[in-house]
């Protein structure tokens, strides 16, 4: 009785396996001609082709206004957020920080020049943390997109570049006690850029771990600029990059440097970030 309880007739079973292979010869002709048809594809993951696609995805979004994410490079970790900011936002920063730097650029009363003007401006003034509604509003997305609260951030710093006017290469972590006091080690940066440069004002990697001459903008690359892995300054968009690995130790890739502005005008802005609360 219980022997053939679990057993199916003979005819049963064939019927069952026909079914069965008939079944899986329709699905694999759907499945060939899917392929046929281009809606199906298998992934073809060679170099080359990832470089293909890197400058046709970057060909057909660049002149969007969409925000869209860049991987430049995983030594340093640093990624490109297209069109962070509006260009009311980059207008506004620029507005909030430009009597200041022109404050600082008062003609010397002894000699009449204006000297070392140019080197101050470039050196930027703080913008004080939640200072206003679009401020906080800059501070919460760069909170979402870095993962680190907005507590940990340092005032937004504005900074302003004239023709020939550059940062050399340096690190954004600090090597002394004293800088660390508050708030720990700076573990990343966001620089978002302002205002588009017609030539020059590179930000660029010379440490980095990558073929430099990758990028899809190599071409448009200002000397100094292609002695590393560089990025282009655009209008809204923002460089994330890491001063930290993942494991907390300093990544010294992430050596960075602004190039010389060659012809127009660079206007950035940083957030720097800290390992725990950065107090204001
Ligand atoms: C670097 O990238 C360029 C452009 O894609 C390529 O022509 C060149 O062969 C690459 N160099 C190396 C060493 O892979």
């Amino acid at each position: 009785m219980a022997k053939g309880k679990h057993t199916h007739p003979r005819s049963q079973v064939k019927k069952l396996s026909t079914l069965i292979l008939l079944t899986l010869f329709m699905l694999t002709l759907v499945i060939i001609v899917l392929l046929a048809l281009g809606i199906l594809y298998l992934p073809n993951t060679t170099d080359d082709s990832l470089i293909t696609d890197r400058r046709k995805i970057y060909e057909s979004l660049a002149e969007k206004k969409e925000q869209w994410t860049e991987i430049l490079s995983w030594e340093p970790r640093a990624f490109v957020y297209h069109n962070f900011l509006s260009k009311e936002e980059c207008e506004h920063l620029i507005n909030l920080a430009k009597p200041f730097l022109a404050k600082s650029s008062v003609v010397d009363s002894k000699t009449g020049k204006s000297t070392e003007s140019r080197v101050r401006t470039s050196s930027g003034m703080f913008l004080k943390r939640g200072k206003d509604k679009i401020i906080q509003n800059i501070e919460r997305r760069i909170a979402d997109f870095t993962f680190i609260p907005v507590e940990n951030g340092e005032g937004l710093q504005v900074l302003h570049y004239g023709v020939g006017e550059k940062y050399e290469p340096h690190y954004d972590y600090f090597l002394d006690e004293f800088n660390t006091k508050n708030g720990g080690q700076r573990v990343a940066t966001v620089l978002m850029y302002l205002s588009d440069v017609e030539e020059g004002g590179e930000t660029v990697f010379p440490a980095a771990k990558a073929n430099f001459s990758s990028v899809p903008w190599w071409n448009d690359l200002s000397e100094c600029a292609r002695k590393g892995l560089s990025l282009k300054p655009k209008m809204g968009d923002a460089l994330l990059f890491w001063s930290m690995r993942p494991d907390a130790t300093l990544d010294a890739s992430s050596l960075h440097g602004g190039c010389p502005v060659i012809v127009g005008n660079k206007w950035s802005s940083t957030k720097w970030m800290h390992l725990e609360e950065y107090k204001v």
